[in-house]
């Protein structure tokens, strides 16, 4: 396993030491000033030592805003973290059981969510939210705990509003349950568990057993819920996911457009703990940490399907679709059909992909020029390009077919970008098709 960081400071003082980190000392508004400065800097780590209104707190952003920075998490190269993510999910591990963490060291003694600094992240949005919030609960039937990101709305001192995607494990708790639903809330975490936070295992698989196969990932009873709950939180809320409903939103989601208002469950915090100097973890939505995170948990279950047809060598979840929407397939072609094959199994990998271009191994999947490249010189659209009408779609793509209640409906479309084999056992001319000058180009950022 690998022993790097394994709190949020020990991984804020790697990125410090190696010069990557941005350090803001004057003080900064909550009100859109820090998601400002986050968004000019987007792809590097900023710590704000001072937020007005909020004495005591520090607010870090941009910890996962590159995959260079899961991969020094994690002690791997960034192109080959799928590959982690894959034994993670493969041999989940069970983590030890602390009797006490840092984050006990505070408990607030009256509880004021105003004092704990959720900011406004874009001037569109319907108030003050926290985003990098891990919300930890049971699922009642299930004896386990699921742990997924919520963002929650702050409507007064002791009460949020949290977004459920429906049909996810909180929703599905929060629909099984007649009562209150204890959850406990961590906020500011290393990367391997917003990671292992992010990633949907098959049920019965408790994600901090997939957060500790990639690090050290020890837990704690909280002592209100009972919940398990890591010991390098920062800041953690517990309190009652409960049936009453308010307005949720508008918010500025992933795709970057704006997701509307709807009701939604109504969560009443009754303790506040933290560390002695907490550092409150900010996470800017629609940019890149949020679409990393998004996005890189579909790369080994989009991999693990397409290993099923042919050799998968990589897959990158791109930036450009949004990290949900669209992918690039690196697959080592064996026989003509492998390109769409490979393309539909993408899709049984991650279902709301919308577009899929598979490649050979000589294009750099995280570079668009190349891959654009590969589209340019092997793909010929009547004879590589397969559209599938009326599939299953993503619930975020503004031009789906979205009905209430019902699954989103859109087409997908696989570009066979592979070399084309006109004979079966290869092309006829693949001299036509080697690469003279520029052989993976390299020239990309890995994000
Ligand atoms: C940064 C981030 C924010 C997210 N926000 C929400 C949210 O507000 N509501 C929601 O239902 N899911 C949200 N998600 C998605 C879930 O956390 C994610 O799909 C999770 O894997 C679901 O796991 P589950 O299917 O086991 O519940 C978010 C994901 C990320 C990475």
């Amino acid at each position: 396993m690998n022993q790097g960081p394994t709190d949020l400071r020990d991984f804020i003082g790697e990125v410090e030491s190696g010069g990557l980190l941005e350090q803001v000392p004057q003080p900064v508004s909550p009100d859109l000033e820090v998601a400002r400065i986050l968004a000019a800097k987007d792809g590097t780590p900023v710590l704000f030592r001072s937020v007005e209104g909020h004495p005591g707190y520090r607010v870090v952003g941009g910890i996962g805003s590159d995959r260079r920075y899961y991969a020094l998490a994690l002690g791997v190269s960034p192109d080959r973290l799928l590959f982690r993510l894959r034994e993670a999910l493969a041999s989940p591990v069970p983590p030890p059981v602390d009797s006490g963490a840092p984050w006990m060291e505070v408990e607030e003694p009256a509880v004021d969510l105003l004092r704990v600094p959720f900011l406004r992240h874009w001037p569109g949005d319907g108030g003050y939210y926290a985003t990098a919030s891990v919300v930890f609960l049971h699922v009642p039937g299930n004896g386990y705990e699921n742990v997924s990101f919520h963002r929650l709305l702050r409507l007064d001192s002791t009460h949020l509003v949290a977004r459920l995607v429906e049909g996810r494990g909180a929703h599905t708790a929060w629909t099984r349950s007649k009562g209150d639903v204890p959850v406990a809330i961590a906020i500011g975490l290393p990367p391997h568990i917003l990671l292992a936070a992010s990633m949907s295992p098959p049920e019965g698989v408790f994600e901090m057993h997939l957060a500790q196969a990639m690090a050290p990932t020890p837990l704690v009873d909280a002592p209100l819920t009972g919940l398990l709950v890591p010991a390098a939180a920062e800041i953690v809320l517990e309190g009652r996911m409960t049936h009453n409903m308010a307005p949720e939103g508008p918010f500025v989601d992933l795709t970057g457009t704006m997701d509307i208002v709807r009701q939604q469950p109504v969560v009443e915090i009754d303790r506040i703990y933290h560390r002695r100097d907490p550092i409150y973890q900010a996470l800017l939505p629609g940019m890149r940490e949020h679409r990393l995170l998004m996005g890189m948990p579909r790369e080994p279950t989009i991999c693990d399907e397409v290993s099923k047809e042919c050799r998968c060598l990589n897959v990158h979840v791109t930036p450009g679709g949004a990290s949900w929407l669209h992918a690039v397939v690196q697959i080592e072609k064996r026989s003509p059909d492998d390109g769409i094959a490979a393309g539909i199994a993408a899709f049984r990998g991650h279902q709301s992909l919308k577009h899929v271009v598979v490649v050979d191994n000589d294009v750099d999947i995280f570079s668009p020029e190349d891959v654009e490249w590969a589209v340019a010189t092997r793909f010929q659209a009547d004879r590589d390009l397969r559209v599938m009408s009326d599939m299953p779609s993503s619930s975020l793509d503004p031009s789906a077919h979205h009905r209430p209640g019902v699954r989103s409906t859109g087409a997908k479309m696989i570009l066979d970008a592979t070399v084309p084999w006109d004979t079966p056992t290869g092309p006829a001319h693949p001299e036509a098709f080697r690469r003279v000058i520029g052989t993976s180009s390299r020239t990309s950022l890995l994000f």
